[in-house]
């Protein structure tokens, strides 16, 4: 295995190699035996000064990567586009100069528009890490994503994972679909046509309606919310019939043939993609994906600082 990632910023998951991936979940390994111990600190970043940078709501992603830092023993400093000069026009790359003008070595951003942190990297000297960017990519994710698999269930590779809901609004999504198969994870993707990207099978997923087809051909589950707030025409009825049709519950899990993995990356709407049931049955990893996410990050900036 290559000691070392194949590229200096994290954008996409569709820019990583297999071997990269595999250094990190490995790496992240290492971190998660750390972050368990009473001194849960390692002086591994003690000289970087990282910039979390949100110009979108955030609560896992912004304190996990704030976590992750100060485990690290990174100086962190938080910007939010709420309450900051953006709101007087500053544009994106004044915004994030400013803040390198401070000493700053590292960037992590949420942003709305797909593409802005390659934008970034495209014209800043520091290294960028994507924590969300539109509808597109969100990588840190999908990595914890697997790393929570791989945890639970030994390893990826082989496995079969049903993404369930709001495909076409998600970046979860498709950081998943790459991460997956580059894995050697079967995908399929499952919800209504309307909330599905026409030509995915383009991608070498399998596409199911049928959220039952989905539970009983899989051996994951990553469930995903209706984002409402990136969607500017109505691709349902109501979240009533969304959630008859499509929503999840604690007896349709425990009436398959064989035990599946519930994930989710949260942020959940209890009662629409999931019954607080399920959510919170045995069948459910959700809060072991956001005590990885802290492990997976560390893995990253570490991984990233090195270069
Ligand atoms: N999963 C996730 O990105 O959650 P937040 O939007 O709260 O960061």
């Amino acid at each position: 295995m290559m000691q070392s990632l194949s590229t200096r910023h994290l954008l996409g998951i569709k820019d990583l190699t297999e071997s990269d991936i595999q250094l990190i979940l490995a790496t992240a390994k290492e971190f998660k035996d750390v972050i368990n111990r009473p001194i849960k600190k390692v002086p591994s970043l003690r000289d970087i000064t990282i910039a979390n940078v949100f110009f979108e709501n955030s609560t896992r992603t912004r304190l996990s990567f704030e976590l992750a830092e100060k485990r690290l023993s990174a100086d962190v400093v938080n910007f939010s586009a709420s309450g900051s000069s953006v709101k007087k026009g500053e544009t994106l790359l004044d915004t994030v100069n400013n803040i390198l003008a401070m000493k700053v070595d590292m960037i992590v951003m949420r942003h709305s528009s797909p593409g802005a942190p390659h934008y970034l990297a495209k014209h800043i000297p520091a290294n960028v890490v994507n924590a969300g960017d539109g509808t597109h990519e969100h990588p840190t994710q999908a990595l914890l994503d697997s790393f929570s698999i791989q945890q639970k269930l030994g390893d990826v590779a082989g496995k079969r994972v049903a993404i369930i809901g709001d495909i076409t609004h998600s970046r979860v999504a498709l950081s998943n679909i790459f991460c997956l198969q580059k894995q050697g994870a079967e995908v399929m993707v499952c919800g209504p046509a309307t909330l599905i990207p026409k030509h995915i099978s383009a991608l070498g997923v399998r596409v199911s309606h049928d959220v039952r087809e989905a539970l009983n051909w899989c051996d994951v589950a990553n469930v995903l919310r209706i984002q409402l707030e990136r969607q500017q025409i109505k691709y349902f009825p109501s979240l009533r019939e969304y959630s008859l049709y499509y929503g999840i519950s604690k007896q349709m899990l425990d009436e398959l043939d064989r035990s599946i993995v519930l994930m989710h990356p949260g942020p959940i709407n209890r009662g629409v993609e999931l019954t607080s049931d399920a959510a919170d049955s045995h069948h459910s990893i959700i809060l072991d994906q956001v005590e990885n996410g802290v492990a997976v990050r560390m893995a990253v900036l570490y991984l990233l600082a090195q270069l």
